[in-house]
Order: structure tokens, then sequence, then C-alpha cells
């Protein structure tokens, strides 16, 4: 990699329902970040339709990039390097940022590299800091396919703590959702009513796992707000028990269960391992309640990172940034040899086994 002043990345993301492109500056100065959210074309579905999240990337991917181009008031020229979100993920949905990354990276005679999107997830929490963040770090990953506590001794040296044993918290969030009648996707929308609600009315707590202290299992507290709705017993399809009145009771109780799980085991982890940064990513980190409860619980000897609002959810600057770091290590890009794959088969989150839910 040359050592130019500025070096200038094109990030690409359809690693779910969001297309989104992006340009970064040296890993971290944003002067562009589209973001095409799919979700009105999936609410009909409460959840991401994999075959339609293909063809809208299709459809709107090239004008996402020229938008991006266009705001940050550059050319194609100016490009150092193309990085896309390649795994994990739907893989129809990665194929199509893969395929446009290799095509305009072959036209434009740029590299391109692939960036795992979960490690993209934390490092957009790097890039939201003004100051540098001290590692080792206890790394939060809290999204909708993962929930995991990594040790992040650098980038690129991570090891795992643990992950959940079922579902994903902000998966969780979303079924929840959808069982309250909320609209997905599910984690706003709860956050919205727990604010009308009593965290007490309702005493929902989520899983441990026995002899892993810092895995996850959030199925349990699904099925306690289920039986809470719709009687004991019942099933998805049953129909509800409880008074509409006491909906708000149950996001509130709901929400705080699910974020004292996460608060309680990433404390444990950052104390057990005697690290004082906890850096934090993915969609659920955009809960305001989640992280008035981390900064009430941490002791004022722990920093907290977040990513700023625009970098929670899925965007092309985490993979821009991301693609930076790491072509900066190893100036070897992969072009058109470059493969979309479900799951992760990076040094990251191979970490991740068996293989998450997609997204
Ligand atoms: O990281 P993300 O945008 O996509 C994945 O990589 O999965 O995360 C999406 C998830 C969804 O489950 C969504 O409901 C959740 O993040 N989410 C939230 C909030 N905003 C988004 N969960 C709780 N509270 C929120 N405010
Ligand atoms: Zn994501």
């Amino acid at each position: 990699m040359d050592k130019k002043e500025k070096f200038t990345v094109l990030g690409i993301e359809t690693s779910c329902d969001e297309t989104a492109a992006a340009v970064v500056v040296n890993g971290k100065e944003i002067l562009s970040n589209v973001v095409y959210s799919q979700t009105e074309i999936h609410k009909q579905f409460g959840g991401v339709f994999p075959e339609l999240a293909c063809r809208k990337h299709l459809d709107v991917l090239l004008p996402v990039i020229n938008q991006a181009l266009k705001e940050a008031g550059i050319g194609r020229e100016q490009i150092d390097l193309i990085s896309v979100a390649s795994h994990p993920g739907l893989m129809g949905a990665l194929l199509m940022g893969v395929t446009c990354a290799k095509t305009l990276g072959y036209t434009w005679n740029i590299p391109v590299i692939g960036v795992n999107h979960i490690e993209a997830h934390l490092y957009a929490a790097f890039m939201s800091q003004l100051e540098e963040i001290i590692l080792p770090a206890i790394g939060l990953v809290i999204s909708g396919g993962h929930t995991a506590l990594i040790r992040i001794n650098d980038f690129g040296d991570y090891k795992l703590i643990g992950s959940t044993i079922d579902d994903a918290v902000g998966e969780c969030f979303d079924k929840v959702a959808k069982m309250l009648d909320l609209p997905y996707p599910g984690g706003p929308e709860i956050e919205k009513l727990a604010k009308k609600g009593s965290p007490e009315k309702f005493d929902f707590s989520a899983g441990t796992v026995k002899g892993s202290p810092f895995s996850f299992s959030f199925s349990g507290l699904k099925t306690q707000v289920l039986y809470t709705l719709k009687g004991q017993n019942s099933q998805k399809n049953s129909a509800p028990s409880l008074p509409l009145e006491s909906y708000p009771d149950v996001a509130a109780g709901f929400q705080n269960a699910a974020c004292q799980n996460l608060v309680d085991k990433t404390l444990k982890a950052k104390e057990q391992l005697g690290i004082s940064s906890i850096v934090v990513g993915g969609g659920v980190a955009n809960n305001q309640f989640l992280r008035e409860k981390f900064d009430k619980y941490a002791g004022s000897d722990t920093r907290i990172f977040w990513p700023s609002g625009q970098l929670s959810l899925d965007n092309g600057a985490m993979i821009a940034g991301l693609g930076y770091i790491n072509y900066r290590k190893n100036p070897t890009p992969a072009s058109l040899s470059l493969t979309p794959s479900p799951t992760s088969q990076d040094t990251f989150l191979s970490l991740f086994t068996p293989a998450p839910a997609p997204c």
C-alpha cells in the first residue's frame, strides 16, 4: 500500500436488507454514508424475505454508490480501494455487493477486498471515537444475527469469550415485537413501547448456560413473553389473553431483562479478564435504554465505546473503514477471486461455529 496522505475507500454493504455505500478516508473520515433501507418491503412479511432483498439490492446498488460518490464530492479516479461485506449474511444478498464490487474494481482498475460484516460492526465503534481505544478491549456484538463477547487484542486478533446458544438478541427483540403486534424491525418499536410501561410489572429473565458463564440464551425469555401474553403452554398462533393495556409493561419488562443480561455478562467478562475498555457493535447498540443501563452499572474505571447513531445499523462506512485497516496490514487484494460466504470463514468469526443464522 503506497504511503499516500489520503487513502480513500469505497465501502459496499448488502449482507441483509440494507443497500449501502460510503466513502471513507484513512479508515475514519466519513465523506459520505448512504443507506437505502428495505424495511418497508420486508415489513409485510414480518422479517427479511431473502429473494426480495436480492432483487432490491440489484435495483438500487448502483444509484446508491453514485449517490455516495456524489455526496463525497469525488470521482472514481480518487478511490484507492473498494471494500465489500463478503461474509457472513444472506448468500444471494452478499453476492449482489461482491459481484458489483468486483465488476467496478475490474473496470476502474481498483483493488477489491472482502471484509467480515460482524467485525465491521465492532470497527464502527472505533471509527466513532476521536481518541484511541486502549486495547485489549471486550467486544460485545449485538445484532440481528449475532450475540457474542469477544476479547479484542488488536484488529485481526480476537478470541471468542461467549456467544448465544440459540437466538441472537436482535432476533429476540424482533420476535417479541411480532408477538406484541409491532412491525419489523422490532427493536426500535419495543424500545418506543417500553417507554410507556414499567419494567417491574413482569418478572422476566434471560437464560444462563450451565458451565459457560459468558454464553447467552434468549429463547427462554421469548417463551416467558409468549406465556405471559397468551397463557401457560400456549403456541405462537394462540389468541392473546393479556389485555392490550399491559403490552407496554411486557415490552418494558422484556427489554429490561434482555439488556440486564447483556450488561451483567459483559461487565463480568471485563472483571474476570482485567480489561477496562468495552466496545459495542451491531443494531441493538442503538438502544438508548441499554446505553443507560451500561452507564448505570459500569464502574468509573470502565470506558464504554459505542458506534455513533449512523454507524450502529448496517452501513457502508464501517465496511470501508475496516477495509482500510485490513488492506494496510495485508495489501493483497482478492479482487476477482473474491467469493461471498453466508458464514464467517476467516480468523475473526471462524470463532463462530456452528455457523449462526445469516444477517
Ligand atoms: O446490525 P443490524 O443492523 O443488522 C444485522 O447485522 O443483523 O441489526 C439489526 C437488529 C434488528 O434485530 C433490530 O431489531 C435491532 O438490530 N435493533 C434494535 C434497535 N435498533 C435496531 N434493537 C433494540 N433496540 C433498538 N433501538
Ligand atoms: Zn449488521
